[in-house]
């Protein structure tokens, strides 16, 4: 670890996840690049008003990122460095596809993947994995770890890009989408839908370790192997004194109506914290809350348990800014409200990680019924993609 660094990297939540490698001189965009008669390149923020041009192509109304049909907050995002959105072009200028990268602050070292679209004349011809490939460039010519996104998990299709990147599964986050998104690709859906939270490293992050709650230990350790992520699962020392006060933050995503509450020191009062918070945020209307605990903190691994008394469930791990690196994530649907979902996956292991999620959510004793027939196929086989149709009854 380099100590007398500048403090280039230090995000809005405190220390990112690793050194940036930040490259010589200004930030540079990078060349054009044509597959066949298609051409990929970045949107430069004077063109900002094609990317809700697109999005209204493809989601109507409808899509829950609402800043996205802002030309202005668009253009003020790309040109301060924390959009970088990348496109793909027939030769005659009309646009194929869209791939956007957030980045919390111009020098993040995890970039948050999003605004995933190929106009529906375009689809199915790996338009979308090239525009991908080619940010994916970008992000390790910057020197970036590596990007996180919510892959809707209404059809397999963005999963079987990420997949094909490299990327892997690293969480499920049930009931994240609003049911009106209508992505024109999925059948209407009769509820939230679902979101698969994937993970693509591009290099090694930094050396860190991590605790997790002994209930979720082997599928903690089954995803870092699997992402190959630089975090030493290690044993939490007995439980120690909790501060008394808690410290957290929670977030509301107006257009997901979600709400994620980011723990940052877990104290004694954390379980009947959360709970308060919840009553409040679901009394307001929020469809579904997602706590993130602190995976560099010895606590997480005690606090979660008592979380499960609130039926908190396992959700995942993945990084969150907020908490300055990965966090354990669970999640509350809202007991009051029907919700319904199709839950599709794209490969073996998210098929595993996917029913490690759903019995935790049964065993934290969130109602939850399944319908519909089971399909065991997956990716890499002849056979369907997995989906497994479920419902949650107040
Ligand atoms: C998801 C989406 C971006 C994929 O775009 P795309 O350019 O068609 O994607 P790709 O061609 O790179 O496809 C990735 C995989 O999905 C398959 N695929 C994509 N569309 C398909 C379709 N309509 N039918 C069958 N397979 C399809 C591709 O064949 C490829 O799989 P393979 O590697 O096994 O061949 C596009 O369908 C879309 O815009 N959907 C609506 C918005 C949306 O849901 N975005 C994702 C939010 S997370």
């Amino acid at each position: 670890m380099v100590k007398d660094r500048p403090q280039l990297w230090v995000t809005r939540g405190g220390c990112a996840y690793d050194e940036p490698m930040p490259p010589d001189g200004e930030p540079t965009t990078p060349d054009p690049v044509w597959v066949g008669d298609i051409q990929i390149r970045m949107l430069d923020a004077s063109e900002s008003a094609r990317l809700g041009d697109a999005v209204r192509a493809v989601y109507g109304d409808t899509y829950p990122v609402r800043w996205t049909y802002d030309a202005a907050e668009v253009a003020r995002r790309i040109r301060a460095g924390l959009l970088i959105s990348a496109v793909a072009e027939a030769s005659d200028g009309t646009l194929l596809c869209h791939s956007g990268l957030s980045l919390a602050s111009p020098n993040d070292v995890i970039g948050h993947a999003g605004q995933a679209l190929t106009l529906p004349a375009a689809r199915g011809r790996h338009i979308f994995t090239a525009v991908k490939r080619y940010l994916l460039d970008w992000v390790r010519s910057r020197g970036l770890v590596g990007m996180y996104s919510e892959a809707t998990a209404a059809h397999p299709y963005s999963q079987r890009a990420l997949l094909d990147l490299g990327g892997h599964e690293t969480g499920f986050l049930l009931g994240f989408i609003p049911g009106s998104v209508d992505n024109g690709v999925s059948a209407p859906s009769h509820g939230r839908q679902s979101a698969a939270l994937f993970f693509l490293r591009v290099r090694p992050g930094r050396e860190r370790t991590v605790y997790a709650p002994n209930l979720h230990r082997d599928i903690v350790r089954r995803t870092i192997e699997i992402c190959d992520f630089r975090a030493r699962l290690a044993e939490a020392p007995d439980r120690s004194d909790l501060p008394p006060r808690s410290r957290f933050h929670v977030g509301t995503r107006a257009g997901d109506n979600v709400a994620i509450l980011t723990v940052r020191q877990a104290g004694e009062d954390l379980t009947a914290r959360v709970d308060s918070e919840r009553s409040r945020l679901f009394s307001e209307g929020i469809d579904a809350l997602y706590v993130d605990l602190p995976l560099d903190q010895p606590e997480s691994a005690h606090v979660s348990e008592s979380l499960e008394e609130l039926e908190l469930s396992y959700s995942g791990i993945f990084p969150n800014n907020q908490a300055a690196g990965d966090v354990l994530r669970m999640q509350c649907l809202r007991g009051a409200t029907a919700l319904s979902h199709d839950v599709v996956v794209a490969s073996p292991h998210g098929a595993a990680l996917l029913e490690y999620v759903l019995a935790d959510m049964e065993a934290a004793g969130q109602a939850l019924v399944r319908t519909g027939d089971r399909r065991l196929g997956v990716e890499g086989t002849d056979a369907p993609a997995t989906s497994i149709p479920l419902v949650t009854t107040p």
